[in-house]
């Protein structure tokens, strides 16, 4: 039987239960400025190894560990100092660092890598959580090859009966998981585009490297983010992404097949009212992060047969959003 918890995250947070069940051995699934994550006590090992069970997640595929504040990353990791000035200023946040491990931490966690990736989460009710309940290691919480859950419905759907507590605090604000950057070497490696945009942290770290893998998303021959090599969330029902300039010819198919558009709410007169889904506004581009997964789910659930979801320009959020679409859908052409 899983706990269900309503906690506001602006009101008082009333956090005992979870973190005497995450003390306890037990899993937590709970809410994140990005998406919700699947948590246990990261020291643990045996219930750091029921949430690769549960997920059905392969075993080397490391999971992050989140902590409360910034002196806590030091039990967990290695901060060059050189370093140690932008991660202040980047946490807490949606950001996670890959830095060496120190000892002590499990195996498990870190799929034997002798690397881990720490984040300190802004969310209120994720950092009372590790304040209280220790180092939380924690993926998104969704099944394997589900997209991450961007609220408690998402995380019911996928794993309602099969952990101990599902904290339910509403939408995530970004509702895209991490940026993840490593700086285990000497130049910064973006591993993973997220709401900390490319943009951004050329601004902040000057000079960081942007392997293939995370420039084409699609195909990748050795991947350093050992995650970037399972088959990522795609609908079961056809989804293809388009180009404005190929309107014509996916208008004759939507109609004639059943299909659905996916757009921005400035795109929506373009087609058959009848046959579109919003996303959010290009104009405030993060809405378009915020929706992304959501949207993905309920396509799934709608009677359409054929998803078309414009394309977007390649900058800001806006890139990163690119990075989980290529993945979820193929290119129309
Ligand atoms: O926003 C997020 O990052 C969410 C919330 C819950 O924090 N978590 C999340 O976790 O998205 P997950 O497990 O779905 O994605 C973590 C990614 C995986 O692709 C994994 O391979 C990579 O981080 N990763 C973890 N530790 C790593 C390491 N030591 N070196 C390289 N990549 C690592
Ligand atoms: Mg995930």
């Amino acid at each position: 039987e899983t706990i269900i918890l309503k906690i506001d995250p602006l009101g008082e947070i009333d956090i005992k239960i979870p973190v005497e069940i995450i003390k306890k051995g037990g899993l937590v699934a709970f809410p994140t400025e990005t998406v919700y994550g699947l948590g246990a006590s990261v020291f643990n090992a045996h219930a750091v190894s029921n949430i690769y069970k549960v997920k059905g997640r392969a075993s080397d595929n490391p999971l992050i560990v989140h902590v409360s504040d910034f002196n806590s990353v030091s039990d967990i990791a290695i901060l060059p100092e050189k370093f140690e000035k932008v991660v202040k200023k980047l946490t807490p946040g949606p950001i996670t660092f890959v830095l060496k491990k120190k000892e002590g931490i499990p195996d498990v966690v870190t799929a034997g890598l002798n690397t881990v990736g720490v984040r300190i989460p802004a969310h209120p009710v994720a950092r009372k959580l590790c304040e209280l309940a220790g180092p939380i290691a924690a993926p998104s919480a969704n099944l394997s090859g589900k997209p991450s859950p961007t609220n408690a419905s998402a995380v019911i759907e996928d794993l309602n009966g099969k952990i101990d507590c599902i904290i339910d605090s509403g939408d995530t604000p970004f509702g895209l998981e991490s940026t993840i950057i490593d700086l285990s070497g000497c130049t910064p490696v973006v591993l993973r585009p997220g709401p900390i945009t490319i943009e951004e942290l050329r601004e902040i770290f000057g000079e960081i490297d942007i392997p293939d893998f995370v420039k084409n998303a699609n195909h990748v021959e050795n991947p350093k983010a050992p995650g970037m090599k399972y088959k990522h969330y795609a609908p079961e029902k056809p989804l293809y992404m388009f180009y404005r300039h190929e309107r014509e010819k996916i208008l004759k198919l939507v109609e004639k097949e059943n299909g659905v558009i996916i757009c921005p709410e400035e795109h929506r007169k373009l087609y058959p009212k009848e046959r579109v889904i919003i996303l959010g506004k290009l104009e405030n581009p993060y809405s378009i992060a915020q929706n992304l997964f959501k949207v993905l789910r309920l396509f799934d659930k709608t009677g359409f047969q054929v998803g078309f979801i414009e394309a977007f320009e390649e900058s800001g959020i806006l890139f990163s959003v690119m990075n989980r679409l290529k993945k979820a859908a193929k290119l129309w052409r």
